[in-house]
C-alpha cells in the first residue's frame, strides 16, 4: 500500500480526515444546537464506514436513495428511509427484503402508488412508515398542495401494513448565496405551515417533518416544523457548497489527486482528470466549468476529454510541471464518488486509510436462467 500522495496512482479520490471529522462534528453540532434530528443522506459517500461515525456523533437513522444503498447501509443501521417513490414491483420486492432488523421509512407522493405499496408490506409482513412527500419549490416529486399531500396521509391511514410517520421535502432549489436564503426560507416556512395545518386538522398531525440539503443546511432551523434535516454532501463537501457559502474552500474534505501529463501546448498543463473522474457536472451556483485546483482556486479546469481535463491558467499564477500532483475540487462530490471504487483518506502527504465506496452501483438483484438452470446475476 502506498505511504504517501506521490506513490498514488491517478486520478484518484482522496479524502482529507481531519477536514472529513471537522464536517461531520459542525454538523452534529449544529443539529443538537437546534434540537433537530440527523438522518443525513448517504448518496454522498456510499459507505457504511462513513455512515457508522454519523450514527456514532447522534445521526437518528439514514437516509438512501437507491435499494442497494439501503441494503448496504442495513449493515450499519436498523432505521432507514429511502426518500424515493416505491415505485415498479422490482423496487418493492426489493425494499421488502431488506433485513428484519430494519425500520423501513418511505417517501411517497401519490396515493395511485400506495396500494402496491401496502399489498407489498402485508405479504412482507412488515409494517412501513410512510412520509408524504411534498413539493415545496423544487418541482420534481411531491404533492402539490395541501389537499394532496393529505389525500396521500388517509390512503396510508387506511392500509393496515402502513404507518403515517410525517411529511418529507427537499428543498433542493435553494441554491442562493447562504446569506441570501431569507426569503426563500421564509416562503418555504409559508408554505409548509399549510401542509402542516391541513394535515393537523385532519386529525393527522405529522410526527416528523423530514427537510434538509446541504446549500441550506445551516439554516433549517428558522423552517417552522420542521424535525428532521438530511443533508449528504456536508460530508466531503465541493466547489458548488464553497461558493454558496454553505462551507469555506478549506471544508472540501474530498479531492481528486491527479497528475499533471503534459505541458506541451504554449500555456497549458493538461491533468489526467477528465470526465470519466470529475463527471461533467456544471457549477450549480454563480461560477464557471467543471472543477478547481486545491491549492490554486483560480485555476479551473475548462475543457475535459474522458481522462484529459485542461485547466485555464489566465487568471492563475499557477504554473504546471509536468509529473506534479494536483488536488481538484470537483464541482459536485457526489457524482466523483460514485465513479470510483474506493476512497484513500490522507492526513497532509501521508496516506492513513482507504475504505470502499461499498454501495456504489446499483448492484442489480436481477436474475435470468442460466443453461444449467442456475440463477445467475446480470
Ligand atoms: C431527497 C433528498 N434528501 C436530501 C438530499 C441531500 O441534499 P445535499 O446533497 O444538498 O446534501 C438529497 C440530495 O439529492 C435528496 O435528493
Amino acid at each position: 500500500m502506498a505511504t504517501y500522495l506521490e506513490q498514488l496512482e491517478t486520478p484518484v479520490p482522496i479524502v482529507d480526515l481531519d477536514r472529513l471529522t471537522t464536517n461531520l462534528d459542525r454538523m452534529a453540532a449544529y443539529v443538537t444546537l437546534h434540537g433537530l434530528q440527523l438522518r443525513p443522506h448517504v448518496k454522498t459517500h456510499k459507505s457504511p464506514r462513513i455512515a457508522a461515525d454519523q450514527l456514532r456523533l447522534g445521526a437518528v437513522g439514514l437516509t438512501c436513495a437507491t435499494l442497494h444503498e439501503a441494503e448496504v447501509m442495513s449493515e450499519v443501521c436498523d432505521d432507514l428511509l429511502v426518500a424515493y417513490p416505491p415505485v415498479g414491483a422490482a423496487r418493492l420486492e426489493r425494499l421488502m427484503r431488506l433485513p428484519d432488523h430494519v425500520r423501513v421509512r418511505v417517501a411517497a407522493d401519490d396515493p395511485a402508488s400506495l396500494d402496491a405499496l401496502g399489498v407489498a408490506a402485508k405479504l412482507g409482513r412488515r409494517i412501513v412508515d410512510v412520509l408524504v412527500e411534498v413539493d415545496l419549490g423544487m418541482h420534481r416529486v411531491g404533492a402539490t398542495s395541501p389537499a394532496k399531500a393529505l389525500a396521500v396521509a388517509q390512503q396510508v391511514e387506511r392500509a393496515s401494513a402502513l404507518r403515517f410517520a410525517g411529511l418529507q421535502f427537499y428543498p433542493g432549489h435553494i441554491r442562493a448565496h447562504v446569506n441570501e436564503q431569507a426569503p426563500l426560507l421564509r416562503q418555504l416556512s409559508q408554505d409548509l405551515a399549510q401542509y402542516i395545518d391541513v394535515l393537523s386538522d385532519a386529525g393527522l398531525a405529522p410526527p416528523t417533518v423530514s427537510g434538509g440539503s446541504t446549500p441550506a443546511a445551516w439554516r433549517m432551523h428558522e423552517i417552522a416544523g420542521v424535525t428532521e434535516v438530511r443533508p449528504g454532501t456536508y460530508v466531503y463537501n465541493d466547489r458548488t457548497t464553497a461558493q454558496i457559502g454553505a462551507c469555506d474552500w478549506d471544508d472540501c474534505a474530498l479531492t481528486v489527486l491527479a497528475t499533471v501529463i503534459s505541458t506541451t501546448v504554449k500555456g497549458q498543463g493538461g491533468i489526467d482528470a477528465g470526465t470519466k473522474a470529475l463527471g461533467r457536472e456544471p457549477l450549480r451556483a454563480e461560477g464557471e466549468r467543471y472543477g478547481a485546483v486545491l491549492e490554486h482556486p483560480d485555476a479551473v479546469v475548462s475543457r475535459m476529454s474522458e481522462e484529459h481535463g485542461i485547466p485555464d491558467l489566465s487568471k492563475s499564477s499557477w504554473r504546471p510541471r509536468l509529473g506534479e500532483q494536483v488536488r481538484i475540487v470537483p464541482n459536485h462530490v457526489c457524482i466523483v464518488v460514485h465513479q470510483f471504487d474506493e476512497i484513500i483518506g490522507v492526513r497532509g502527504h501521508a496516506v492513513e486509510t482507504r475504505w470502499p465506496v461499498a454501495a456504489r452501483g446499483r448492484a442489480s438483484n436481477q436474475t435470468l436462467e442460466s443453461p444449467a438452470g442456475r440463477p445467475r446475476a446480470v
